[in-house]
């Protein structure tokens, strides 16, 4: 198999560090030729920090970094330090990177980077706030129809909320990034919380992890022990959910993964709903399927996979 390019677009959070881990941990199969920063889980500050903590706990201080957006395009930034921590990475011992930010410029390195690389040779994948996305393909939309794919983590259907009673975080922080992205035309690939409620890093799972007994493996594990705390405490779940890993794992074993193309449209008006995906998952609109919406996954082979690649760093 081709390796495959991709950027990645994140707000690091834990999960967004595991998804990271792992896709630098595939360099067989991925080239990775970028790390795009977007303010989300914690501030851009912190987020561009944090995205440098990991690649150089990864070993992996070739890949460019760039800082992107700052806030979301029309509304005020909404964090989730509850979640995640006032660093955005609680959990293991941080350290102050040494590797430098590649860029502030992150946008204009998505543009030139699609227009740069063969059309459909590169396919982004998004972690976060699709804020750097949308203002890209605001700014140059010249690149959308040169894109393969765009395989993100965002919304929820039958797991409804996480932010609010109806919207996921990825979602809510900027509706309007994300309507531009679902209404643009290209390729969609989402893992929504229906599917990354049932990938659950259980205490077996983080102590194989930990039991890896390298800096990656035992790092990745103080993180999942943080990361737990807020989902156990709040849905009783035996672990906390694996979310952005899962656009990794799809991009390296899309078989874990069963969904349907179906049509997603996202609330941007009301207070109540204001982030909701509105998925037409039974089909009863005549609205035109717009997104590979993902349903279910092999969770067992999701954490095999997972496992198999953090022992390689
Ligand atoms: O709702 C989960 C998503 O929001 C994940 O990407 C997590 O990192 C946060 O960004
Ligand atoms: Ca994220």
């Amino acid at each position: 198999m081709s390796k495959r390019k991709i950027i990645i677009d994140t707000d690091p959070g834990q999960d967004d560090a595991v998804a990271l881990l792992l896709a630098l941990a595939s360099p067989d199969e991925l080239d990775v030729l970028g790390i795009t920063c977007v303010a989300g889980n914690v501030p851009l500050s912190l987020t561009q920090k944090n995205a440098r903590i990991v690649c150089e706990v990864a070993g992996k201080t070739d890949v460019p970094i760039f800082a992107g957006c700052d806030a979301p395009m029309r509304r005020p930034l909404v964090t989730a330090e509850h979640v995640h921590g006032k660093t955005g990475l609680d959990g293991p011992e941080l350290f102050e990177p040494t590797m430098p930010l590649a860029g502030d410029n992150a946008v204009d390195f998505i543009v030139e980077t699609l227009r740069r690389e063969p059309a459909g040779s590169v396919t982004l994948c998004t972690l976060g706030p699709l804020t750097n996305i949308a203002t890209a393909f605001d700014r140059a939309p010249d690149i959308i129809p040169k894109l393969r794919e765009l395989v993100m983590m965002g919304g929820a259907y039958f797991e409804v909320g996480n932010i609010t009673p109806a919207a996921e975080f990825n979602i809510f922080v900027d509706p309007e990034a994300a309507e531009i992205v679902f209404h643009s035309g290209v390729p969609l690939v989402v893992m929504p919380l229906d599917v990354t409620h049932k990938v659950l890093a259980t205490k077996d799972r983080v102590a194989a992890l930990r039991a890896l007994g390298s800096k990656v493996g035992v790092f990745t594990a103080e993180m999942l022990d943080f990361f737990e705390r807020f989902d156990v405490a709040k849905y009783g779940s035996d672990g906390g959910p694996l979310h952005d890993p899962c656009v990794i794992a799809y991009l390296l074993k899309p078989e874990l993964f069963q969904g349907r193309h179906i049509n997603v449209e996202i609330e941007t008006e009301s207070k109540l709903t204001l982030g909701m995906t509105v998925a037409d998952w039974w089909r009863v609109t005549d609205r035109t399927p717009n997104a590979m919406f993902m349903g279910d996954v092999d969770a067992d082979g999701f954490f095999a996979l997972l496992t198999e690649r953090i022992a390689r760093l």
